[in-house]
């Protein structure tokens, strides 16, 4: 028996007991199973959750790209590894081949070398959804250079804080993107945010949309003529296990974002082997995950575990609006996509347009249809299982994070029977507990509490990178010998997880995790704003939409309303970017405090969420008068 592809619900059980009773064997053997390695680890696992340090195959020497790239061209080089779908539906879409790719990265990395960037060297990424983007990753990880991708939606002050909080040598840009309808001026942003940036010496350039921009001379290069004259061989560097591969930043509940900080091979272990199980990935399936490479997701199930596994990922560079809302449908029906993977979001918008978008598509290739980044809702699910897949292709709904690096509770497809709104069981080698309010752990089923992993797996982040205090902070001290997830969840009575939300500050909003506290900083820039508090209200679309109470100084008191919130919002929008724009801003004579200045959000979260019977204990507040003032004004 493989223990790497698990086929029907006995072999999971097997696997998956296995896989508790004894985790050491279990991840030796699925990094036997596959994979290159120049030379095998000492240890599978070294761990103490207590100072959260873990080693996952300590040892061992590799290099992901071989793995991703290298490991496939004997069998399957000319075979697709990505298809480009354009943002314009008459631009043809573009194969690439992993022949293909293997040269595009080679040449890409000595570039990078050609401009002194070395293993271990920070590299941001801030480009567009196009092939560069997966290449640019692969070229970083070719030569053990640490890639720092940014999401090209945030603002230049966001962007600007990414790159010096690790320092990065770099930036790799285009001169724009495409939005539908809109392009956005990236080199511009790139530029604004390098006004405050030292440590980056060079640009490089993708032309993408052939605008006019700036080049500063000495630090800013086009890309292509300097991938015209670099060598298409470039051996891979060999790194060990533990090297960092890459930092992702996520938001926290507070204070500045968080660097997570993935290694080498206990990643590429855990995301090939959940791409394989949890997509149920077989051999010339076209596989497609509309999320952006800017986040978690891409990284993990566009880039490298559907590479490691030698699949057909599609790369999509537009919006499912755009030319119409029938765009996911009909990208679905050109290219004979089997598994499918999006957005609760995504889904609610689509399910409010005409049914006939999806009705005019053949969508009789898909086999899988996964969910990811906040709840499904009940009624989302319904759309998503009757209409797309037409109650013929399982719903697996993926639950995980930046922090775990790969799929950690998800139904596997034709294996695990579906329960709407619900992840259900945990991959192999995750070992969930809930907890109460006094630390101790829930056990037996139809329980509630907060979702704790006991027992460490190969794809959780290591550090936040130059702050490890933090990363043990964050998410070994709540509860002893436990990561802590940030998230509530229920077990109902066959076992079954369902993920009930955040309990901390952070807001899902359209599937993008935002800190509140980043906002309101920037909320309280405006010079005619004394206080301000960020809570989620419920948003049919969005999941969660973003609720501001707002309280000005006192010469801020005669300003237009209207005004002020078009210019908090612009403010937002500078310092952290367009996703985190309120929808609802409130004036407010004060903010409800605790005699100890806590502003109290768990009244605030009420009076947005319109939920104002029971506002439970306001006995500890220091102005108990304004909370009816805030109630009666609410919007
Ligand atoms: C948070 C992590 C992991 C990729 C995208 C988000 C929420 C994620 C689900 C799901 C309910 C989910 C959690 C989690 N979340 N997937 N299937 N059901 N909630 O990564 O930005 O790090 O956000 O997203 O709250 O903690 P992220």
């Amino acid at each position: 028996m493989s223990n790497y592809h698990i086929k029907n619900l006995e072999e999971y059980f097997q696997v998956y007991r296995k896989s508790v009773r004894d985790p050491k064997t279990f991840w030796d053997e699925i990094g036997q199973e596959h994979f290159i390695w120049h030379r095998k680890w000492d240890r599978v696992l070294s761990a103490d959750f207590k100072s959260a340090s873990v080693k996952w195959y300590e040892g061992a020497k590799l290099n992901i790209t071989e793995n991703c790239i290298d490991r496939h061209l004997r069998t399957k080089g000319n075979q697709t590894a990505i298809i480009f779908e354009p943002n314009d539906p008459n631009e043809n879409a573009v194969h690439i081949s992993y022949n293909e790719l293997h040269e595009r990265v080679c040449k890409f990395a000595n570039v990078l070398k050609s401009q002194g960037i070395q293993k271990g060297d920070r590299v941001c990424i801030y480009l567009p959804m196009i092939p560069e983007l997966a290449v640019a990753i692969l070229a970083c990880a070719r030569i053990g250079a640490i890639h720092s991708v940014v999401f090209a939606g945030f603002s230049s002050t966001a962007l600007s804080t990414r790159i010096n909080d690790s320092e990065c040598k770099i930036v790799i840009t285009a001169d724009g993107s495409y939005r539908g309808a809109k392009t956005i001026d990236l080199k511009s942003i790139v530029d604004d945010a390098l006004e405050d940036c030292p440590s980056v010496k060079s640009v490089l350039v993708v032309q993408r949309i052939n605008s006019k921009i700036s080049m500063k001379v000495n630090r800013d290069q086009w890309l292509q003529p300097l991938l015209d004259i670099a060598s298409p061989d470039c051996p891979p560097e060999i790194m060990d296990a533990e090297d960092p591969l890459f930092i992702l930043y996520t938001s926290g509940s507070t204070g500045k974002p968080k660097g997570m900080v993935h290694t080498t091979a206990g990643y590429m272990v855990y995301t090939a082997f959940t791409f394989k199980n949890a997509f149920q990935y077989r051999d010339k399936d076209i596989y497609w995950c509309t999320a952006d490479i800017g986040w978690i997701t891409g990284h993990s199930y566009i880039v490298y575990g559907p590479l490691a596994n030698g699949a057909t990922t599609v790369l999509f560079e537009g919006v499912p609006s755009y030319p119409d809302f029938g765009r996911f449908w009909q990208i679905v029906d050109k290219h004979k996509v089997n598994q499918f993977y999006t957005a609760p979001t995504a889904i609610r918008a689509l399910a409010k347009q005409n049914l006939a978008f999806a009705e005019k598509c053949d969508l009789s290739s898909l086999k899988v249809l996964g969910s990811v980044g906040e709840p499904i809702n009940e009624e989302a699910w319904h759309w998503y299982n009757d209409n797309i897949g037409r109650n013929n292709s399982p719903i697996i709904d993926t639950w995980w994070q930046t922090e775990t690096g790969g799929i950690m509770i998800s139904p596997i497809p034709y294996v695990t029977p579906t329960k709407p709104t619900y992840a259900t069981l945990p991959m192999p080698g995750v070992q969930p507990a809930l907890m109460d309010d006094n630390g101790k752990e829930l056990v037996g089923n139809q329980v509630e509490g907060r979702l704790c992993i006991k027992f460490p797996w190969p794809g959780m982040a290591r550090t936040i990178w130059g702050n490890h205090d933090r990363y043990r902070e964050t998410y070994f001290s709540a509860y002893e010998n436990m990561y802590f997830t940030g998230d509530g969840a229920l077990r109902d009575e066959v076992g079954y997880y369902r993920i009930t939300g955040r309990v901390d500050d952070v807001i899902i909003v359209s599937g993008h995790n935002l800190g509140t506290a980043p906002i309101e900083d920037a909320v309280n820039e405006h010079p005619a704003v004394a206080e301000s508090a960020i809570v989620g209200f419920p948003h049919d679309i969005k999941g969660s939409a973003l609720y501001g109470f707002v309280s000005l100084k006192e010469t801020g008191m005669g300003r237009d309303h209207e005004n002020l919130k078009k210019e908090i919002n612009q403010i937002i929008t500078e310092h952290v970017g367009p996703i985190a724009k309120l929808d609802k801003i409130q004036f407010t004579s004060a903010l409800p405090k605790t005699r100890s200045g806590k502003i109290m959000r768990r009244i605030l979260r009420k009076i947005a969420c319109n939920d104002v019977a029971n506002l439970g204990d306001t006995s500890t507040l220091l102005n108990p008068e304004v909370v009816e003032e805030i109630k009666s004004n609410s919007l």
